[in-house]
């Protein structure tokens, strides 16, 4: 099966996909990431495509089921998501597109008060290479500028400017919590308190999954 984690911007959601992923067997889809490497591209889809986040809003649900077909015709394994679904209809598209391979097993749902996420995404780095999230006060680098995983060095996102990141909040609560209580409704939502040390929340998330019968690699 595959699993979902979703919350607001800068609930941590990057962070946990890539400690799961260190620990797990998942192939790894990352929205924002796969739109940041569109834009790289420099074609006139990825201009489009950098206004649009730039501005913190949402790009065409056309636009992301192309790339979710994309990325499913060519990966085969249990996938995490890590921001999609982002409103009702991209998550009534997930669950059809991934009925004959496992469905939504599990929507890790982390939980994060409104004033600490815009704290946390104004301090934020990532590596330019693996992309592993750093935070310049709540995590940082042991080097300045520099990742610890691989010696790349970090860089700020573009849309962490006070007003994209407000409006970035602003659409999470109109058009993502509705998909939240749409998986509640499943009774597939697991809550998650972000608001604590990001191995604590890991260590939650890491027994979850083993109850959800997922075996970590090095076990
Ligand atoms: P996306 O890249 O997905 O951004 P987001 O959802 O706004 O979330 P972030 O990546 O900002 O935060 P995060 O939850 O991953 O937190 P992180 O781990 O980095 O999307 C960007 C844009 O792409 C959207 O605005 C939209 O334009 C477009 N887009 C994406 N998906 C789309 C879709 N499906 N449809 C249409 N458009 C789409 O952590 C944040 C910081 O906090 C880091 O510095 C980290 O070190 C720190 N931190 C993490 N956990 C903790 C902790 N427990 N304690 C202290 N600090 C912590
Ligand atoms: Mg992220």
């Amino acid at each position: 099966m595959n699993i979902v984690l979703i919350g607001p911007p800068g609930s941590g959601k990057g962070t946990q996909a890539k400690k799961i992923l260190a620990d797990f067997d998942f192939i790894y889809f990352s929205a924002g990431d796969t739109l940041r490497n569109l834009v790289k591209e420099g074609s006139s889809l990825g201009r489009k495509v950098a206004k649009i986040m730039s501005q913190g809003k949402l790009v065409s649900d056309q636009l992301m089921i192309k790339i979710i077909e994309d990325f499913l015709a060519k990966n085969k394994g249990p996938v995490i998501f890590d921001g999609y679904p982002r409103g009702l209809d991209q998550a009534i598209f997930l669950e059809e597109i991934l009925a004959d391979r496992g469905g939504v097993g599990l929507v890790i749902n982390l939980q994060v008060p409104q004033e600490v996420l815009l704290d946390r995404l104004s301090s934020r780095v990532i590596c330019q290479s693996c992309g592993t999230v750093f935070n310049l006060i709540t995590n940082p680098p042991q080097k300045e500028s520099i990742c610890d995983a691989c010696g790349g060095s970090l860089y700020q996102r573009d849309d962490e400017k006070p007003e994209a990141a407000k409006k970035r909040l602003i659409v999470f609560n109109e058009q993502t919590k509705p998909v939240i209580d749409f998986f509640k409704r499943k009774e597939l939502v697991f809550n998650v308190d972000g608001n604590q040390s990001i191995g604590v929340i890991y260590k939650i998330i890491k027994e979850r999954l083993v109850e959800s019968g997922f075996t970590p690699v090095s076990a």
